[in-house]
């Protein structure tokens, strides 16, 4: 039962994805983490890409993609729900010398991607997404190489459940309550699992992980300052609690 509603989710998740993706071309793509976050160039998770065999979770229309291939990475591989992203991504990545492969499909199946293979999975800013997240970090633990890295960015989970009013943050929702909801700030049906940080964790670990680094900073320009509380992230909330997070760690 609670699978086939899981199903059932992805499936209008795909079609709000297919629609909305015009909107997030290129927007949650390296070297950028997600929004008011260190970037890459700050933080140097990745290390040295060249010759690095990498596979995104939800890759989007394929500029983190672009950044490997920039950075000397000799494989790319993606995999994302919406084939309106796909197909925005193998435009993109069309020029691109190193080995592509571009799946559609679901995090939470194998659609084919070989097991042992990788050096390095990441997700920017779509991991989130998933309504299973146990069998996605399994697939992933499986997809890499031993010793391999996972590196992921996420909202960070204490940002929904807090409200701007004014110049101060009111608690909206339990930081306990956990399960599948509606994205808040869509119109359109877009069904994501709210967790716990802690939950996270556990999970990478109860999948073969071992936690290298957890980064919850926050950078605010200074030409950043004034925000519209209308807006989903502002610099306001930023400067009071993380709005996003990323997890670096190994397979063990
Ligand atoms: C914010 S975007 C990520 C953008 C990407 N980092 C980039 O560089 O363009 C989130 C992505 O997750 C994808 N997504 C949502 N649910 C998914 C699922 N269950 N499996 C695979 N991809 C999913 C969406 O189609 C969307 O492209």
């Amino acid at each position: 039962m609670l699978e086939s509603i899981k199903e059932d989710y992805i499936i209008s998740n795909k079609k709000s994805w297919d629609a909305a993706a015009p909107r997030f071309f290129g927007r949650s793509a390296l070297p950028v983490y997600g929004p008011f976050m260190p970037t890459e160039n700050e933080l140097n998770l990745f290390g040295d890409l060249s010759n690095k065999r990498v596979l995104e979770i939800g890759c989007g229309s394929g500029h983190s993609l672009k950044y490997m291939a920039s950075h000397g990475a000799s494989e790319l591989w993606g995999i994302d729900l919406s084939d309106t992203q796909i197909d925005t991504a193998r435009n993109l990545l069309s020029d691109c010398q190193a080995k592509l492969n571009l799946f559609q499909g679901a995090m939470e199946k194998n659609p084919g991607i070989p097991t042992e293979h990788f050096d390095i999975v990441y997700s920017i800013y779509a991991l989130g997404w998933t309504v299973d997240l146990g069998k996605t970090l399994h697939n992933i633990n499986s997809y890499l190489k031993p010793g391999g890295t996972f590196i992921f960015s996420w909202e960070h989970p204490l940002h929904s459940r807090m409200k701007q009013s004014g110049d101060q943050l009111v608690i909206h929702k339990s930081y306990h309550e956990e399960g599948l909801q509606q994205c808040e700030p869509w119109d359109s049906p877009a069904i994501m699992t709210q967790l716990k940080l802690s939950t996270y964790i556990n999970e990478l670990i109860q999948a073969g992980f071992q936690i290298e680094k957890v980064v919850e900073d926050v950078m605010i320009c200074e030409d950043n300052k004034s925000g519209d509380p209308a807006v989903w992230y502002t610099p306001m909330k930023a400067s009071l609690i993380p709005p996003a997070f990323i997890i670096k760690c190994t397979k063990k």
